[in-house]
């Protein structure tokens, strides 16, 4: 987890397109000689990358990575079994039954900010509604909530530079959590399988393939990808449209007075502020990709930020465009590793959304506030998100 160079300044974690852009022009596929990776800038070379997991896998060799063995992880044939399993418990159906229960957390949430006149919507609204909704999805406690976020937040963490003390930190502070993390759901597991529960822990107890069943081991992993994968890319999501809405004030009415608008607009969100940045995948043979010759073994970055402004793909990739479409951009990823979560992820921000902006009127920055990126090379976000507002129609 070396540093991208380029992103090295706030300024230019918060605004990485230009770069992009300049990578897709002058160097869409590049050699890192800092980071001994290559990047890939187009959107057509990622996805030809992503379509291939035979020649691009996602297992990857670094050491201490928490989702080590995780689905995310996994290659065909594996893959294709544990997804074939966990997709039975994680039914869209199920997702979409979760509807009601959103918008009422989402509810309490935003009475939570009444008679305030500005709040700061990551710790408020973002970040709580994806942690309450996972939890209440996986059927733990309330209570633990906190656990949940922070345990969310060491596995969604970088390192911030790669001198030998903040690796080694980084690396005992991830190890602890990770036990943490094993020694409590090791619990639930045990629990749901002496007593099921209408839960989704229970149900991936009871999922079922061709008479296999997941193993506690298996279990636990997937709760903690959903943890790590799930919530911090959803605060994220959120986040960045209500930033949007504040450099865009227009959107703002716009959504209200055309509420069917708000479906493609998350969408263009997700295009044009991508919570995830990029992917990594390894090279399992020698390979030519576009004209560069790839070896065995070697890093793969797939900059998907990049990919969903790529102007060879999108017309006027670099505009906010609210009902753009079709829209195939790839802030989910694409092929066997889609993003399992993406119908939650899309229920939750077109049911928040619209809230928000019914509560909030005239939405603004507070003035002077100073947007730090969140310091990852991999996840695209702002720390706090400091609005003010009128009070809308509650
Ligand atoms: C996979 C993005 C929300 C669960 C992925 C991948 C991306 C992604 C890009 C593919 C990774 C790869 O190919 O290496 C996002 C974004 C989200 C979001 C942008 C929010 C806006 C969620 C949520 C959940 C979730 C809410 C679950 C609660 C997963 C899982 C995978 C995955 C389990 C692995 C699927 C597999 O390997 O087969 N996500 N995600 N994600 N996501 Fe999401």
């Amino acid at each position: 987890a070396i540093p991208v160079k380029a992103l090295a300044t706030a300024d230019k974690k918060l605004n990485p397109f230009p770069w992009f852009k300049e990578m897709r022009q002058t160097q869409p596929i590049s050699f890192d000689q800092h980071r001994q990776c290559w990047d890939l800038f187009r959107y057509d070379d990622i996805l030809a990358v992503l379509k291939n997991p035979q020649t691009f896998s996602s297992a990857r060799p670094a050491v201490g990575a928490v989702l080590l063995g995780s689905i995310l992880s996994m290659d065909p044939p594996k893959h294709n079994q544990m997804r074939a399993i966990v997709s039975k418990a994680f039914t869209p159906r199920s997702i979409a039954e979760l509807a009601p229960r959103i918008t009422q957390i989402t509810e309490e949430l935003l009475h939570q900010a009444k008679g305030k006149q500005q709040i700061d919507l990551v710790k408020e609204i973002s970040t709580p509604l994806p942690v309450i909704v996972i939890a209440e999805l996986l059927g733990v406690p309330p209570e633990d909530r906190k656990l949940f976020k922070d345990w969310s937040d060491v596995i969604a963490e970088t390192v911030e530079d790669d001198s030998e003390a903040t690796i080694k930190r980084f690396m005992e502070r991830r190890g602890r959590t990770r036990q943490e993390l094993d020694q409590y759901f090791m619990q639930v597991v045990a629990e749901r399988r002496k007593q099921p529960r209408n839960d989704l822990i229970t149900k991936l107890v009871e999922a079922e393939l061709d008479g296999q069943k997941l193993q506690d081991e298996e279990i636990m992993e997937f709760c903690i990808v959903l943890l790590a994968a799930g919530n911090e890319t959803t605060t994220n999501l959120i986040t960045n449209a209500v930033r949007l809405f504040t450099e865009r004030p227009e959107l703002q009415e716009k959504l209200r007075q055309e509420p069917q608008l708000m479906e493609t607009a998350v969408e263009e969100v997700l295009r044009f502020y991508s919570p995830i940045l990029a992917m990594n995948r390894y090279a399992t043979e020698d390979v030519q990709l576009n004209g560069q010759q790839i070896k065995k073994g070697q890093q793969v970055v797939t900059w998907i930020a990049s990919a969903n402004r790529d102007e060879q793909k999108f017309s006027d990739a670099e505009q906010f465009v609210a009902d753009r479409s079709p829209n195939h951009h790839l802030a989910f990823g694409h092929g066997i590793h889609f993003c399992l979560g993406a119908p939650l992820a899309r229920l939750e921000a077109n049911i928040a959304l619209p809230l928000i902006l019914k509560h909030f009127h005239q939405l603004e920055l507070v003035p002077g506030s100073d947007l730090k990126p969140i310091p990852s090379t991999f996840v695209y976000g702002v720390k706090s998100l400091p609005i003010q507002f009128k009070p809308g129609t509650t």
